[in-house]
């Protein structure tokens, strides 16, 4: 059974910081974000703006683009390292939001980066059990760090969804796929604070030796073998990694190619003398095209790899239409999963994920009024007159999470 993404739709808060201006006010030379971490913009959410809101308005527009109707979904698994309460899941709040009716298995999964991965997997095995109905996934988050620390330039927020289902436009999923776990603290967050606790370059190091062990894996399992001059990375048009800044996906694919190549001798005699420029060109062909979108949303956590997705095909996938993409996931703590898709055939029906509209239309602040949404958090209440999502955090009631449609006055 042919099983995969059959549409993407990516919801991104409407605010983003430059940051070139960021580098300014923390008195670092600009170079070292912009070119450094690879990071230009990040995204800001407004005060009324949650996971829940993130999550629903993707969603939203996801069933609309795809004329799919809420009955129609018969899973809902939204992802998220950002969750909003210890009990009650951010997926049953989406759940209302979008009208999806009461026959719908519905929850939230968490594994800090890794969650929207499973979540899609998880997803792919329901329908590949046979099951009528579509899958609905939604990866969304919000990255904090504290402010003037390491992490600070690598914030940012977003949402994606994926209709999960038999007629895979956008992406025909592999069904094999390549993993790796082991228990690292190289992030977490404590259930009492808002931002996470990072070991940065640690995290760095459990990142590589993750993509390591999961792309070792997958590329044993690889069918037809691999001739002794031949790279798994020969058969796939592009690759797509976990990305909290884009420099991270480079050392990624450094990292990636050089297990690949050392384990084809022939091509290994070949390209050791002149690995670092070797592997400089393989990042330009197969990886940084992925990378435009993320430069300029910033860290997303268990979205990122999706943006990354969605972009892509957004921007190349006619090009890309039957060819064969990798994409790599890792969430600290840790778990990462290796995995393959064939992009469809009829991709440039489904190819629209609103994200190059939706950067255009963003509102840029300067460090101030940054500051000012960061120190308000979710706080709820009314939206900004220019506000462009579809769902508001009205604030709390009782120890009630209250949403609303941002044009309807609160009961
Ligand atoms: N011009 C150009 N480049 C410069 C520069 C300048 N003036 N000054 C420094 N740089 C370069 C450095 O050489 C370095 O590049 P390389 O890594 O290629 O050597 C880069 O800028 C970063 O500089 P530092 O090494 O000084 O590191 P930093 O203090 O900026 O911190 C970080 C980097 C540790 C990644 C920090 O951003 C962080 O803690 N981020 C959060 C954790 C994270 O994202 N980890 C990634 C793996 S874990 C994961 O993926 C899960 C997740 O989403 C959190």
């Amino acid at each position: 059974m042919t099983v995969g993404i059959e549409r993407l739709a990516v919801y991104v808060p409407q605010y983003a910081l430059r940051l070139a201006d960021l580098a300014v006010a923390r008195g670092v030379p600009p170079e070292k974000l912009t070119s450094g971490l690879g990071v230009r913009e990040m995204a800001i959410p407004a005060p009324c703006e949650d996971v829940v809101t993130l999550a629903a308005t993707a969603g939203a527009r996801l069933l609309r683009a795809a004329g799919v109707g809420p009955d129609e979904i018969g899973m809902l698994l939204v992802a998220t390292e950002t969750g909003v309460d210890h009990s009650k899941p951010v997926s049953i709040f989406v759940h209302d939001l979008l009208g999806i009716g009461p026959r719908c298995r519905v929850y939230e999964l968490k594994h800090a980066c890794y969650a929207g991965t499973a979540a899609l997997m998880t997803a792919a095995d329901w329908v590949r059990a046979g099951r009528e109905r579509r899958a609905l996934v939604i990866a969304s988050d919000i990255a904090r760090y504290e402010i003037g620390s390491a992490g600070e330039p690598t914030q940012g927020a977003g949402a994606v969804a994926m209709l999960v289902g038999s007629e895979p436009r956008a992406l025909v999923l592999g069904e094999q796929s390549g993993t790796h776990a082991g228990n690292v603290h190289d992030f977490w967050r404590p259930l009492d604070r808002r931002a996470a606790i990072v070991d940065g370059r640690y995290s760095v190091d459990c990142y590589l030796d993750a993509l390591s062990g999961a792309f070792g894996a997958y590329r044993e399992a690889e069918r037809p073998r691999l001739g002794p001059a031949e790279a798994l990375s020969d058969r796939l048009a592009r690759l797509l990694y976990h990305t909290p800044f884009p420099k991270m996906a480079m050392k990624a694919h450094r990292r990636l190619v050089e297990v690949d190549w050392r384990a084809a001798p022939e091509r290994w005699a070949r390209v050791a003398p002149r690995l670092d420029d070797a592997a400089l060109e393989a990042y330009r062909e197969l990886a940084a095209p992925g990378l435009e979108a993320v430069a300029r949303v910033g860290n997303t956590y268990t979205a990122s790899l999706y943006l990354c997705l969605a972009a892509l095909l957004e921007a190349e996938g006619t090009a890309l239409a039957g060819r064969r993409i990798g994409l790599f996931s890792y969430g600290s703590g840790c778990c990462a999963e290796f995995f393959t898709g064939i992009v469809g055939d009829a991709v440039e029906t489904v190819a629209d994920a609103g994200v190059g509209r939706m950067l255009a239309d963003r509102t840029f602040v300067d460090v101030e009024a940054y500051e000012r949404l960061v120190g308000a958090g979710e706080a709820g209440g009314d939206p900004p007159a220019d506000f462009a999502g579809e769902f508001v955090f009205a604030g709390l009631r009782d120890h009630r999470r209250e949403y609303r449609r941002p044009g309807v006055l609160a009961a």
